[in-house]
């Protein structure tokens, strides 16, 4: 059996089914693995609550919650948040009369915004990699324009930032948490000023690696514990890069605390609870979001729906449990750029969400699952089906497995 038991029961010889921390990287060699004493401090040390263990290959515990158990939890935590009502709004927005467009319409800009954006975040790593002084004043304008896109219609950017080039992660990546939390704190009804300064700091949230050598930054493998410890320094370099910079106080709270965790187990200052500022909290919970869901050289990118399980499960330690609730509100159940299994056994891909339902999105039906082949891209809003009977999701899937281009899919 598969369960999930507390780090604080472990022993030598059960047997390491899953690490369950997806979220950062670690000195394990192996996914899966017979625990020796050694291990159990490692593991201790990297401050992990849970882990998951196979007790056919390994000693079992009295304690502990069966895998099937934890998934149904989760899923009844995810239909939850599907009908979490937004809160009203903070404080009148200047985009409030901005009317919602479609993503069709939306298209163009969002691409635009989202080349300008990616040659800004460039320009800026590479004037800090020269130790030149950062200039943030021009950060305004595609801030600007970034915000005017996501209330015409956040679907249209964030389709736009599933389009990803390997080579290029570190800059898609600052672009991409850009997008997930201007949108994440659009839902929340946060004020445009605040806003704004909240979409800066996602722009600069990972400005410090330009200060890791890029040997460990690029490494096509697992970091070993040394490298890993400058890849954490990240955070820190990028508060130097900042020093001098008039930032405000939100967008350094951004850069500074998208690595802590809710329980106190993040980087760098161990953080906990409400003393890690809202918007580090809600920049923690769209990293690890965007990370996972990116493809990279060393790592496939998993579905959103996926990762976003995970973060609800994750959320009993690591993350703030309210705010996963409301990023799953934003983004939806099955975010756009998801690849979903349909129950007729259509693959298709999710272009733009429903408001009213979560669980039927308009999506581009790609691909024949029990015919093995690929189908004329055709448009389906799941919400509004003409044929008996209809179709539905019934999963997620990865596009890699089925050499999609998503980047002609997603375009509109
Ligand atoms: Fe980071």
């Amino acid at each position: 059996m598969i369960k999930k038991v507390k780090t604080s029961q472990l022993r030598a010889g059960m047997f390491v089914h899953d690490l369950d921390m997806g979220w950062m990287e670690h000195p394990f060699l192996l996914k899966r693995f017979k625990l020796t004493g050694k291990d159990i401090e490692k593991i201790l040390a990297l401050k992990l609550r849970e882990v998951y263990i196979d007790t056919e290959k390994g000693l079992d515990t009295d304690s502990g919650t069966d895998i099937a158990d934890v998934r149904t939890e989760v899923q009844k935590r995810i239909e939850e948040a599907s009908v979490t009502p937004p809160p009203p709004p903070a404080a009148p927005s200047r985009f409030d009369t901005i009317q919602k467009v479609p993503v069709k319409e939306e298209w163009f800009r969002a691409n635009k915004i989202r080349k300008e954006s990616l040659q800004i975040v460039s320009n800026l790593m590479a004037d800090a990699r020269l130790g030149r002084q950062i200039e943030t004043d021009h950060l305004d304008t595609v801030v600007e324009g970034m915000m005017q896109s996501v209330f015409s219609n956040q679907d249209a950017l964030l389709g736009a930032m599933r389009i990803r080039t390997m080579d290029r992660y570190t800059f898609e990546h600052s672009v991409s948490v850009t997008v997930l939390v201007t949108a994440f704190c659009k839902s929340m009804g946060m004020s445009s000023d605040a806003i704004r300064e909240v979409a800066i700091g996602g722009l600069l949230h990972d400005i410090g690696k330009s200060r890791v050598p890029s040997g460990i930054l690029n490494k096509p493998g697992r970091l070993t514990e040394e490298e890993f410890s400058v890849m954490r320094q990240h955070v820190d370099f990028g508060g130097e890069i900042l020093e001098a910079s008039d930032i405000s106080d939100i967008s350094r709270g951004v850069v500074m605390e998208h690595h802590e965790r809710y329980d106190g187990s993040g980087y760098p200052f161990s953080k906990n609870n409400e003393t890690i500022s809202l918007y580090g909290r809600m920049a923690a919970i769209v990293d690890v979001y965007d990370a996972l869901t990116s493809t990279r050289c060393y790592h496939q990118g998993k579905s959103p729906h996926w990762v976003l399980s995970k973060l609800i499960e994750w959320s009993k330690y690591h993350f703030d449990p309210e705010l996963v609730q409301r990023f799953i509100r934003c983004v939806g159940i099955y975010p756009v750029g998801t690849l979903v299994v349909l129950k007729s056994g259509r693959l298709a891909v999710v272009i733009e969400l429903n408001e009213g339902n979560l669980l039927a999105p308009i999506v581009k039906v790609v691909y024949d699952k029990n015919k093995r082949c690929h189908l004329p891209t055709m448009r389906l809003d799941l919400a509004q089906q003409t044929t008996v009977p209809a179709d539905k999701i019934v999963g997620s899937d990865v596009p890699d497995t089925y050499q999609l281009n998503m980047e002609a899919i997603l375009s509109v």
